[in-house]
Parts: C-alpha cells; structure tokens; sequence
C-alpha cells in the first residue's frame, strides 16, 4: 500500500498559517496528499521516505492555500448597466434604490427567471472565479424576497456548486431590501422570513448561514436584530452587511451576534471596531463595491489591524455595486484602494476568508489534516497575487486532492 496518493515536489509553498511570517514560506518543499487532506509538508530535505501513487514536480511553481471568495451575490438575473450609466450621470445608489431601482431592479428579473436560467447565466461566473484559483465561494439569496423565489436561489446556488466542483456555502439573505409586497408593513415581512422562510430553508439544509442588509435603505438594527435571534434558535451563524453607506452600529450589532463576519464597513466607528475585536468576527472588505459606487471613505483598516480585527477580501460578485467576477482583481484592488500589503490580501482571501465562513477548521492554510485545496502557480513571488491585472498564471486548481486542469 503506497503511503500517499499525490507527491508534490520542488515546490515554494506559502502555507498562510496564523501567526507564520512572510507567507509561511517553505522553500524548496514537497506536500503530500491522502484521501483529499494533506498528509505531509515541508521541506523536502525531512521528507520521510513513503511510496505515493504519483509523483509530481511542480518545478519550482509556488503552492498557496486555494483561494476563498467569502462574499458573493453571483446569482441573479438581468444586469444593471443603465444604472451604472445613470450614477455616472450623477445619481446616487440610493436615490435610484428609493425610484424602485437598485436591488429591487434585480428583484425582478430574477423572479421572472427560471431555476435553469439563473443557473445558466450564474454556471460561467463561477467558473471564471475557479479559473484564477478559487476552490470555495459563498453565494448569497436576496434577490428573490419572497419564499418561493429565495428557495429557488438557494437550489441553483447548491447546484452550482454540484456542477463547477468548487464548494458552495450558502446563505440566506431574504432581508436584503424590504420587496415591495411589504412596503409599508416591514415587520411583517421580518415576521415572513423568521416564521415561515428561515424554518423551511432550515428543513432542507439550504443555508449554511444568514446574513442581513442594516442600512437606512434596507432593514434596521432591531429588525435585523430579531431575524439573528431566530437564527440563533435555529443553529446557523449569521453576518452582515454593515456600515457600508452610513454608520449604522452595523459592526457593534454583527459583535453582539458573535457574527462570523461583517462586511463594508466604509462608516464603522472606533467603537465599532472595538467591539469586532471582542469578538469573532472577521472584517470583510469588498473594495469592488467602493470601487464601483465611487465611494471616497475608506473602511477603518488601521484600527482593525491594530486592534487584532482579522481582514479578509472579497468580490461581493453582484449586477448593482460590484459587476466583479474576478478575486484577484479584487485583490489589486483592495491593496490599491485600500492599501492592504499583498500578504494582508493572501491572507484575506484564504486563511481569514475561511474564518469568514466559518470553514477554518478544514480549510484556507496548507496545514496537515487540511483539505488538499491547492493553488499552483506560475509567478516568482506571492505578492505577484495583489499586483497583476486581468494576468493568468494560475497552473492548476487542486480541490480535494484532485487536479481541475485536464
Ligand atoms: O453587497 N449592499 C447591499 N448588497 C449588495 C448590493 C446588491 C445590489 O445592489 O444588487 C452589496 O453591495
Ligand atoms: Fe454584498
């Protein structure tokens, strides 16, 4: 019996461990892989001696953790390209939400699409994410606001991942906008989701968390507030889009949930930060959104480095703020932008990104007992991954244990 089922060798491994310095590095390494979890690694010179069923050098390719895109809204039908247009004219996001527009624009044409339509436009999008080494991807509802529309989301999203072999985790997002059916009665549509949505979603394993909008165009805290309290009773871990258009305690609010994550964050105050760090939650900044809404204010990221706020990076892969569909420009953008160094970007789309969905147990460092979900790649350092635009260099994609290259 051979002790391994895949050898790696000459390889530069950054394992993006916790507290490790320069990306973890090992050089001149070899990594092996039995039944999809890494078995061994470390340099090559304390390799035991072990039989494996394949051997391959990577010829002196760089190994990273594959990459985590921890905030998507990757399904939806129709595009908001007029919008773009109309706030490059000068709207703002919010006046053309208020005129019906924004989310809701989306709300509509992904009710009127079928299961099969939204999986065919969503299949190329995450394949595109998978092609630059993206081996697990969240994907949001929120587009549908009703029961039958939010289920149907959460299905295709499921079968995305069934299709693409990149890991899907889910998450309900019903409270995204309030649809227009509830219009002037919002509590009773937070009553719709906690009473009725949130249980059935629950009965079919469609969600692997919930997350809400708490903004002043969207929900407020104590209605956010009830809809955490019936995910808590219901065993799912919640996160939230906070603070990304004004200060709305977005932040002190995913703290007191004990949030896996609270995301935007362009608004959140020193005591906002202060109450992330007392928690568990990561910092996830989606520089594509800023980029997208020409924002000018800039999340807090010297506070939440200084105070131990872990920093992930995603692409809120979305038709109204973030037409994105890339995690590495993300990357780019988020050490340009918002001038995270390109290790702080590594790590927020791997080790941190992985904490964001709660996945780090099993996943986002090359650790031993981790899944083999391995990026190789053509470049001569890691910091190459926050620098190049629109550059493939990924070589291949393992996802537990097995390539995705032909
Ligand atoms: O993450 N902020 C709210 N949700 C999305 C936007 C969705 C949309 O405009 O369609 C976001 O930016
Ligand atoms: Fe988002």
């Amino acid at each position: 019996m051979p002790d391994w089922d895949l050898l790696l060798t000459d390889a530069r491994i950054a394992t993006m461990r916790a507290g490790a310095p320069d990306y973890g590095e090992i050089n001149d390494g070899a990594l092996a892989i039995t039944d999809g979890s890494i078995a061994w690694l470390g340099p090559a010179t304390e390799l035991p001696k072990g039989t494996a069923v394949e051997s391959n050098s990577v010829a002196g390719r760089w190994l990273t953790p594959a990459l985590i895109d921890c905030h998507t809204h990757l399904v939806f039908g129709g595009d908001r390209a007029a919008e773009f247009e109309q706030r490059l004219r000068g709207a703002s996001y919010e006046e053309i939400a208020r005129a019906g527009g924004g989310i809701m624009s989306t709300v509509r044409a992904t009710r009127a699409a079928s299961a099969d339509e939204l999986y065919a436009a969503a299949l190329p999008r995450i394949n595109a994410l998978a092609a630059e080494g993206v081996a697990t991807v969240e994907i949001k509802s929120g587009y549908g606001l009703d029961i039958e529309n939010e289920l149907k989301m959460l299905i295709v999203a499921r079968r995305l991942g069934e299709a693409s072999g990149v890991n899907v985790r889910t998450t309900l997002l019903a409270a995204h906008t309030v649809p227009p059916e509830f219009d002037n009665a919002v509590d009773d549509y937070i009553d719709l989701v906690c009473d009725e949505l949130l249980p059935q979603v629950v009965e079919h394993g469609l969600a692997d968390a919930v997350d809400a909008y708490c903004e002043s165009i969207a929900f407020s805290a104590p209605q956010v507030a009830k809809l955490f309290h019936k995910a808590a009773d219901l065993g799912l871990p919640v996160k939230l889009h906070a603070d990304q258009l004004s200060d709305g305690g977005g932040a002190e609010l995913a703290a007191f949930f004990n949030a896996l994550s609270a995301d935007h964050l362009e608004y959140t105050s020193a005591a906002g930060v202060r109450a992330m760090a007392k928690s568990r939650a990561v910092a996830v900044l989606l520089p594509g959104a800023f980029l997208t809404l020409g924002e000018t204010r800039v999340p807090p990221i010297a506070e939440l480095r200084e105070a131990g706020v872990p920093v992930a990076v995603a692409t809120d892969c979305n038709p109204g703020t973030s037409p994105i569909c890339s995690l590495r420009n993300a990357m780019m953008l988020a050490s340009r932008l918002f001038r995270l160094t390109p290790e702080e970007c590594l790590a927020g789309t791997t080790r941190e990104a992985a904490r964001a969905l709660g996945v780090f147990a099993d996943r986002g460092t090359l650790e031993v007992g981790k899944r083999a979900d391995i990026a190789v790649w053509d470049i001569s350092h890691p910091r190459e991954l926050a620098y190049w635009i629109g550059t493939p260099q990924l070589a291949d994609l393992l996802i537990g244990g097995h390539t995705t290259r032909p």
